[in-house]
């Protein structure tokens, strides 16, 4: 991920290491479509998440996106509220990983509206 889609692989960093991540990368039909997000334990709740996505949502409008897309696991509440905090449709697909494998698909249309950080 990080060799072919660097510029949309971005990494939150502090005196004290790596605070945060976001992997994604742009289709070619304009889906900024993020393979995953995750906050260090100490960082989380502090808006860091949210300001990751910002951040990728430019990057991948740089090249192209007019929309978003994640997927995660059903059981997986605090992404489906995180997700939804940031103004993501949150829809649980049947099959989506295969058959019986459900997995909650999170999509919005850019640009963002947050502020910014
Ligand atoms: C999901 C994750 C990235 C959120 O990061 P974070 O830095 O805590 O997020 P923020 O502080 O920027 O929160 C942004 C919004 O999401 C909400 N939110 C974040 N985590 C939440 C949770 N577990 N439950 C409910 N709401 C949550 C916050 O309340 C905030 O809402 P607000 O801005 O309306 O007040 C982090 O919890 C994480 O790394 N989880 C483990 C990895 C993971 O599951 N990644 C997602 C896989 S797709």
């Amino acid at each position: 991920m990080v060799q072919e889609f660097g510029s949309t692989c971005l990494v939150a960093r502090a005196e004290d290491g790596i605070r945060g991540y976001v992997f994604g990368f742009v289709t070619p039909g304009g889906t900024g479509y993020v393979h995953l997000i995750a906050t260090r334990d100490d960082a989380r709740g502090t808006g860091l998440g949210r300001r990751l996505y910002t951040a990728f949502a430019e990057a991948a409008q740089r090249h192209g996106a007019r929309t978003l897309k994640a997927i995660t696991s059903v059981g997986n509440t605090g992404s489906v509220a995180f997700h939804r905090s940031l103004g993501f449709d949150a829809t649980i697909v049947d099959d989506y990983d295969g058959p019986g494998r459900a997995m909650a698909v999170f999509r919005r249309d850019l640009p963002l509206e947050f502020p910014r950080p």
